[in-house]
């Protein structure tokens, strides 16, 4: 089983507004509502492409059950942990005024919360995949991505670490099974800027020698790099499309190639999944869908 972890899921108000005016009352011209998180964007692609997994969390209050509710809906598995206080976020996005949004800051999340995680994780199998992405939240350690590695070590389960700065590098003694840094999340951990697929590979094969088994950096419309385990290294660029909503492209990235992966066990054929789905998603106004991600995969070859 593949299990993703959303610590602070989100539902996503995504709204336009026709001049949005500060000091004044604006008015929608279109409403969407969509469950966000990092963990929840890997599990909806994955459901899309016919793969079962179980996303695991918090949620608190009545946004909280709405979260759930839409999860349902989309139609993969949940067992998050349901916190006493405090409400889960709503995250209000500008969709007509680009990277424009509000935020929420969710539950505070305690020692005791955690440490229930971690009970769950206890339980989690030789073969299951676990997926860590995105930031941690203000009211938990900054080292919970290390201390779930540590507590998951010997035991044969493959982490998938999307992660940025520290929370990456202090996992990397861990051997995560992949690791998935954006070129400019790479040229932060070196104070360098990257922009190509050379550039790239000699720092992706630094953080392969740090203890990652595999280093996907991805490009946006650049494509991405594959340094893997088998010493292989592949490059591609990214087909040509439309970009209508690129959030959730390395989300989908990651999807993609745990697909292919557990598919046949190729590498070739993870990474162009893992291409297919990030441009798919990039292209659409939702996360790709399995058809969408098929006519990229047909069109790249790697
Ligand atoms: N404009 C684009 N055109 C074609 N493909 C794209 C575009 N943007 C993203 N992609 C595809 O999606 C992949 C992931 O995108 P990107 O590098 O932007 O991920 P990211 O920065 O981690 O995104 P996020 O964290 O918001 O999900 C790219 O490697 C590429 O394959
Ligand atoms: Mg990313």
């Amino acid at each position: 089983m593949i299990y993703t972890v959303t610590f602070n899921p989100s539902l996503d108000y995504i709204v336009s507004v026709k001049d949005f005016k500060l000091w004044n009352t604006n008015r929608t011209d279109t409403e969407l509502m969509l469950p966000g998180g990092k963990g929840l964007n890997v599990s909806t692609v994955l459901k899309n492409l016919g793969m079962d997994s179980t996303a695991l969390g918090f949620t608190a209050g009545f946004v909280g059950d709405e979260i759930l509710r839409r999860i349902e809906n989309i139609g993969f598995k949940s067992d998050f942990i349901k916190l006493e206080n405090g409400c889960s976020r709503i995250n209000l996005k500008l969709k007509n005024y680009d990277g424009t949004e509000i935020n929420g800051q969710g539950p505070v999340i305690e020692h005791a919360h955690l440490e229930a995680l971690m009970k769950k994780l206890d339980q989690l199998k030789a073969g299951d995949i676990l997926v860590l992405a995105g930031s941690i939240p203000s009211s938990m350690p900054t080292s919970t991505y290390e201390d779930v590695l540590a507590r998951l070590q010997d035991r044969k389960i493959l982490t998938v670490v999307d992660a940025t700065k520290n929370l990456l590098t202090n996992v990397l003694k861990y051997h995560p099974f992949l690791i998935k840094p954006n070129n400019h999340e790479l040229g932060e951990l070196f104070c360098l800027e990257f922009n190509t697929h050379e550039e790239v590979i000699p720092y992706a094969k630094e953080l392969q020698k740090q203890g990652a088994r595999n280093v996907l950096v991805s490009m946006g419309g650049k494509g991405a790099a594959l340094v893997a385990e088998n010493g292989e290294v592949y490059t591609s660029d990214a087909v040509k499309g439309r970009l209508v909503n690129a959030v959730g492209a390395g989300d989908s990235m990651v999807a993609g190639f745990l697909t292919g992966w557990l598919e046949q066990h190729d590498y070739a054929h993870a990474f162009r999944m893992a291409l297919a789905a990030g441009s798919a998603s990039a292209f659409s106004e939702l996360l790709a869908t399995k058809d969408e991600i098929m006519e990229i995969y047909d069109q790249l070859q790697v």
